[in-house]
């Protein structure tokens, strides 16, 4: 997924006009078939509705979903559902084209992200949003997305696990935001995996190079991919030959809650493009 962003990347002077340098970068690049959005700028701004209109209405064919920022209510997300609506109806787009992603980055966004998860069918995505997050919890740091050494331990912990739950009781994707030091690829690679090991489906790049690392942490390993089909056909002689619930695989008892496991792995390899190990 690529998204061009209307918000912060973009100065206040400039938000006009860049609304028509997006319609034609979504209209004229080569994206092939890669998930396509746009960043618009929070409803507590007087660009939102415009952003939507302009864009929508001259690029949403071709065009995936609308990320919206710093949600922080329902009502919020309510309230671009039915704006896209309108604008699907007036240019001929079926309604329900345009899907949202949704990014958490206020206190207020937090206490709400189980309301602001089933807020809309069109909900697909649900993003942190650190150096935003920080900022409104008056968090002492003046860097987005990066390790805190002087904290003992994870200073997102419950940030990340609190929209983590919200988003996959409603079946949403959940997505880990930006790490500011695009440099530090080693110190990127280290960080992702904190949201990587909680059950995150990916983060941020905010650079080809970061892509690449993100990469590499949010797909299961070679490894892991083939454990997984092994666990699958052990489980299946078990239960379809056998006629068992539970066995030993290795040294390791599996039943029907590793057969769910498994099937993560499965997918989320078989996204990452990987094949099975011959043998
Ligand atoms: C992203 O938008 C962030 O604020 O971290
Ligand atoms: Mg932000």
């Amino acid at each position: 997924m690529t998204f061009l962003d209307l918000e912060d990347a973009v100065a206040p002077l400039e938000k006009e006009s860049a609304r028509p340098k997006v319609v034609d970068a979504i209209k004229n690049l080569p994206w092939d078939d890669r998930v396509l959005c746009v960043r618009v700028n929070a409803w507590d701004t007087e660009w939102t509705y415009g952003d939507v209109i302009e864009v929508v209405g001259n690029a949403g064919e071709r065009l995936d979903e609308i990320m919206l920022p710093k949600v922080q209510s329902a009502a919020e997300v309510v309230a671009l559902d039915l704006l896209l609506t309108q604008v699907e109806k007036n240019s001929g787009l079926p309604v329900g084209h345009i899907g949202i992603e949704a990014q958490i980055e206020t206190a207020r966004g937090l206490i709400n992200v189980d309301e602001i998860c089933a807020a809309s069918p069109r909900l697909e995505t649900i993003i942190f949003g650190p150096a935003d997050f920080a900022a409104s919890i008056e968090m002492p740091v003046l860097t987005g997305g990066v390790e805190i050494p002087e904290y003992p331990g994870d200073h997102f912990n419950y940030v990340f696990s609190r929209i983590l739950m919200a988003g996959r009781a409603n079946g949403l994707q959940v997505i880990d935001g930006p790490f500011l030091k695009v440099r530090e690829l080693d110190a990127l690679r280290q960080y992702s995996l904190r949201t990587r090991m909680l059950g995150y489906d990916g983060k941020w790049a905010l650079t080809p190079d970061q892509a690449v690392v993100l990469n590499e942490v949010y797909s299961p390993t070679q490894e892991q991919f083939d454990r997984a089909f092994d666990i699958l056909d052990a489980y299946q002689q078990a239960t379809e030959a056998d006629r068992k619930g539970a066995v030993m695989f290795g040294d390791e008892m599996i039943d029907e809650a590793s057969r769910k496991m498994a099937i993560k792995f499965v997918s989320r390899g078989e996204r990452a493009g990987l094949t099975r190990s011959p043998g």
